[in-house]
């Protein structure tokens, strides 16, 4: 059986007190309804109606899927009117999801849970136990069947006893669906079109309904406000760091690790403190990350070490590599296997052959270095003219003395050995020396200065 998604996302989120809307705000480095689009996709959703009512821009800016079909819920009438946004689109011989937008961790095998609920009943609710359910829609049953649901402003004082409450998360039948949005009115404590009134609808029809229940109130739990979206971060990011360690990865503190996109690790990679990545990072076997490490977009092969206060984004670091404390490796670095980038070493767009090394205070931009070259310290590509970029090709063992600034474009050749202190405009030929500096006079029995 084929079937939708609709995603209620048109509420406005006042009290987030924010211009972006409340579901583009991020959870694990993704807007909120992004993860429960992806969720949605996950499980085969033939389309994913989002109903969005604020912020279109940019939210039509910052959501991506094959699926979205956006629906303008211009009002926000309530979360039956918003489902009427989508009717048009739905087929009456599929079934038909409904989430919400601000409730991100819902996980796929809780859905598929509610999936398999409806396979045998005719409406399928997704319902927790809370101890605290001021607030929420109450499960009505009786014999044990569901017959309603009340919303806490229109309950009595036995049915605000109930403690099972209503997620917002339901299935039904396309067919279903539509015949009883049709018969909703906004006849109740807030003037709103509930969703929730189909259920008495489905009742009085005979229907079957039947309850599922996620693994923990935390997947439909909703975010209202900043704390509640700290709080789901933090459970977020413990679920991944569980994750992490089940698949080999010891972290020093699952606490204190930040994971805002995707990574996938070899075995006994190792993690230090407060580690963020971000994007999609692969680490190889064995890696080791220490502390205050950022990688982002980064690809690390196995064996490699990445020392203490490092930043890598974009960039690919070989086997058997070492790269910090300290080091920055931005946007275009290419590290081959065994090649080393010590502290205070920033490198941009540049590849550093086998076993070549940068081990101190260097700039490498736009550069092309050969295996096992040396770069000394405090040697900076001199790539920038103030207008254009220009590239420094370094060939296999040239050894460049320290503080020396190659002026873009510049050609040093293999086995090549530039004079510490020297600035390098032309080519140096392979295996040649340059010397490209002042002479050393001394100058005897120098005297100082003396004071007036
Ligand atoms: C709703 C349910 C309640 C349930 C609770 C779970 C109804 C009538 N009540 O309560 O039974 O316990 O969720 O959190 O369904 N939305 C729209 N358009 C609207 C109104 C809401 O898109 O016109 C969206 C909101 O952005 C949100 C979701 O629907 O993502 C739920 O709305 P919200 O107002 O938070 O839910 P309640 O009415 O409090
Ligand atoms: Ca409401």
């Amino acid at each position: 059986m084929t079937f939708s998604v609709v995603v209620l996302a048109a509420g406005k989120g006042t009290r987030m007190k924010s211009v972006l809307p409340k579901v583009l705000h991020p959870i694990g480095g993704e807007p909120m309804v992004q993860r429960i689009i992806n969720t949605a996709e996950s499980l085969e959703a033939s389309a994913v109606h989002l109903i969005y009512g604020h912020g279109a821009e940019q939210l039509k800016a910052s959501l991506h899927g094959k699926a979205i079909n956006w629906c303008l819920q211009a009002e926000q009438l309530g979360t039956g009117h918003a489902v009427m946004q989508a009717v048009e689109h739905i087929n009456d011989n599929e079934d038909v999801m409904i989430l919400v937008g601000d409730a991100p961790l819902i996980k796929a095998a809780t859905l598929q849970r509610l999936m398999e609920t409806k396979a045998h009943s005719d409406l399928a609710l997704l319902t927790v136990n809370l101890d605290d359910p001021t607030g929420m829609g109450r499960i009505i049953r009786e014999d044990n069947n569901i017959v309603a649901i009340v919303e806490h402003k229109d309950a009595t004082e036995a049915q605000r006893a109930i403690t099972e409450i209503n997620t917002g998360m339901m299935m039904m039948a396309g067919s279903d669906l539509k015949r009883w949005l049709n018969a909703l009115t906004n006849q109740n404590a807030q003037g709103e079109y509930y969703l929730t009134d189909v259920i008495a609808m489905a009742a009085a029809e005979g229907k079957t309904i039947q309850a599922a229940q996620p693994d923990s109130p935390v997947e439909v739990e909703g975010i209202n406000n900043r704390v509640q979206l700290a709080r789901l971060e933090r459970t977020l990011q413990r679920w991944q760091a569980e994750e992490l360690m089940m698949n080999g990865v010891t972290l020093a503190d699952p606490e204190r690790v930040d994971i805002r996109g995707s990574i996938s690790t070899g075995q006994d990679v190792y993690i230090d403190i407060n580690t963020v990545i971000k994007g999609k990072v692969t680490l190889g076997n064995n890696v080791h990350i220490g502390p205050n490490c950022i990688l982002i977009d980064c690809d690390i092969a196995d064996n490699a070490v990445i020392e203490a206060n490092s930043i890598i984004e974009q960039a690919s670091v070989g086997q058997h590599c070492s790269v910090g404390p300290y080091a920055r490796l931005r946007p275009g670095t290419v590290m081959e296997n065994k090649a080393k980038v010590g502290n205070f070493v920033e490198v941009k767009k540049a590849r550093l052959g086998e076993g070549a090394k940068a081990n101190h205070l260097t700039y490498l931009g736009d550069a092309d270095i050969g295996a096992n070259s040396n770069i000394g310290a405090g040697t900076i590509t001199c790539n920038y003219d103030g207008v254009n970029k220009s590239k420094t090709l370094i060939g296999e063992n040239a050894f460049i003395g320290s503080n020396s600034a190659l002026v873009a474009p510049v050609e040093i050749g293999d086995g090549a050995t530039v004079a510490a202190g020297s600035i390098i405009t032309g080519k140096v030929p392979d295996e040649a020396l340059a010397v490209a500096r002042s002479k050393q006079r001394n100058i005897a029995g120098w005297q100082r200065p003396a004071k007036k």
